[in-house]
């Protein structure tokens, strides 16, 4: 078979900015500072990082590995590492369940759109403003939100359209360059309001009361969603990445990234709604769920002073965040695509923008006309959120760490670790990852998910 030589990531620096960028995105902005306030502050921090270290960091070793090694897209890299075996299929699966991911992703995605238009309007310096109509308001119409999130999936789409150096790479170098000055810009706003330390004690002093088997499986479900892990994302990204890269070093700066970032995303916001609590005298409401970032926050902006700005560089971030995510889970589509289906990439990208955005549309429109069809139970958008998150994710993480555990001979693993001996990494470091990868996480998560599936 003929092949045309694949394009790679141009330096080091634009590989790890780039997967960063997958890593962190709405889940670090919108979802970890909710699920915090929820479970516990601190001691959801905690959890999260073990759950991190012990059951993630294995599975993103070996997506990493597997893409690497495999140096296609998720079918035909499970392919060319066990020729002609099921596992391709597991491989399908993964691009399928990017897929699903990035049509509700681009959902949210499109809210972030939508609210930073509003920002710029100054709308947001309305104290008198019911955000909490003014979001029912916008998610329930009929077509608004669609454009949003069909203007978000074209964003996307044409990133990707000019390849992984001058597209995915230099994007999101840019990307999240700007996005991580802006954050801390906004982080200085929230810190310097007065009342706003209660807000930092609550998110660094544990509180285990709080902490049940459920928060156990809330950490993981988040941990996964924000590494980016068990859908072939980093698989894809890893590999466009060269041989001489350090596994273990990506992984674990990706990882610590992504987790001081969703630390950063949550000083920009729960010590100001602690402040603005604080002025008005009521209890700070942390816990108000995927509402937090479009409700709460918009309330608190118009209360404080310099607080339109402060939307305006928030609502950027998250955009910036959504984006340098969303590229990532439609590249995973488009690399298949092209290589298993023999299209460009423009056409790939353009067939991955309807099947994404008519998916998309449908978990826009069940927020309004729609909200009474159900797929067992629940809301196209939350279906599609339930069986990713919660079943798709953790299954392809135990798929990934058995296949890299048990199926790849153990010195192809250490020599793909140690880059055929290249790299001096302690010979227990990569025996401690190689049995973490081949037994604790595929048990660990499973039990995990099996509780969290019968209880
Ligand atoms: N990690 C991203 C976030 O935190 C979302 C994302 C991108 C993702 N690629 C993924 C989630 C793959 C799960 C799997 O917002």
């Amino acid at each position: 078979m003929v092949r045309k030589p694949r394009e790679t990531f141009n330096s080091r620096m634009g590989m790890l900015l780039a997967m960063a960028g997958s890593a962190i995105g709405l889940g670090n902005i919108w979802r970890f500072p909710y699920m915090m306030g929820k479970n516990g502050g601190a001691a959801f921090i905690l959890i999260y990082v073990i759950m991190l270290v012990v059951l993630c960091l294995p599975v993103m070793v070996s997506e990493y590995l597997i893409g690497r090694r495999g140096g296609s897209n998720p079918f035909s890299s499970f392919d060319r590492l066990a020729p002609g075996s099921k596992w391709r299929w597991i491989g399908f699966l993964a691009v399928l369940a990017s897929a699903c991911i990035l049509s509700f992703y681009c959902v949210v995605g499109g809210w972030s759109v939508r609210y930073l238009a509003e920002s710029l309007t100054l709308s947001f310096s309305d104290a008198q403003n019911d955000y909490v109509a003014n979001f029912g308001t916008f998610i329930s119409s009929p077509f608004k939100p669609l454009l949003y999130t069909l203007i978000f999936l074209g964003l996307t789409g044409l990133i990707i359209i000019f390849g992984v150096r001058k597209g995915i790479e230099r994007m999101s170098k840019i990307m999240i360059t700007v996005l991580f000055v802006i954050i801390v810009l906004v982080v200085i706003r929230a810190l310097t309001l007065p009342g706003a330390f209660e807000g930092v004690r609550y998110m660094f002093v544990p509180d285990f009361s709080k902490v049940t088997a459920q928060t156990c499986i809330s950490a993981m479900g988040q941990a996964f969603f924000s590494l980016s892990i068990g859908c072939g994302t980093i698989l894809t990204y890893a590999s466009y990445v060269s041989k001489e890269e350090n596994i273990l070093a990506s992984s674990a700066w990706i990882s610590f990234f992504d987790t001081v970032f969703a630390l950063i995303a949550g000083l920009a916001i729960i010590p100001a709604v602690y402040a603005i609590a604080y002025m008005n005298g009521v209890a700070p409401d942390v816990s108000a769920g995927p509402g937090l970032v479009f409700i709460t926050l918009p309330g608190v902006f118009s209360q404080m002073p310099l607080g339109n700005l402060a939307a305006i560089l928030f609502f950027l971030a998250l955009l910036l965040a959504a984006i340098t995510s969303s590229i990532s889970l439609m590249e995973v589509v488009v690399a298949f695509i092209i290589e298993e289906m023999h299209r460009s990439r423009t056409k790939a990208v353009l067939l991955s923008f309807v099947i994404c955005g008519v998916v998309g549309v449908f978990c826009s429109l069940s927020f309004g006309p729609l909200s009474g069809f159900k797929l067992f139970g629940l809301s196209v958008f939350d279906f599609f959120d339930y069986i990713t998150s919660n079943i798709m994710l953790p299954v392809g993480g135990v798929l990934l760490t058995v296949f890299a555990g048990w199926r790849l001979k153990r010195a192809n693993y250490l020599d793909e670790l140690t880059n055929g001996g290249k790299l001096k990494i302690p010979r227990w470091i990569c025996l401690t990852i190689y049995y973490l990868v081949k037994c604790v996480a595929p048990i660990g998560i499973m039990l995990i998910f099996l509780n969290s599936f019968f209880s």
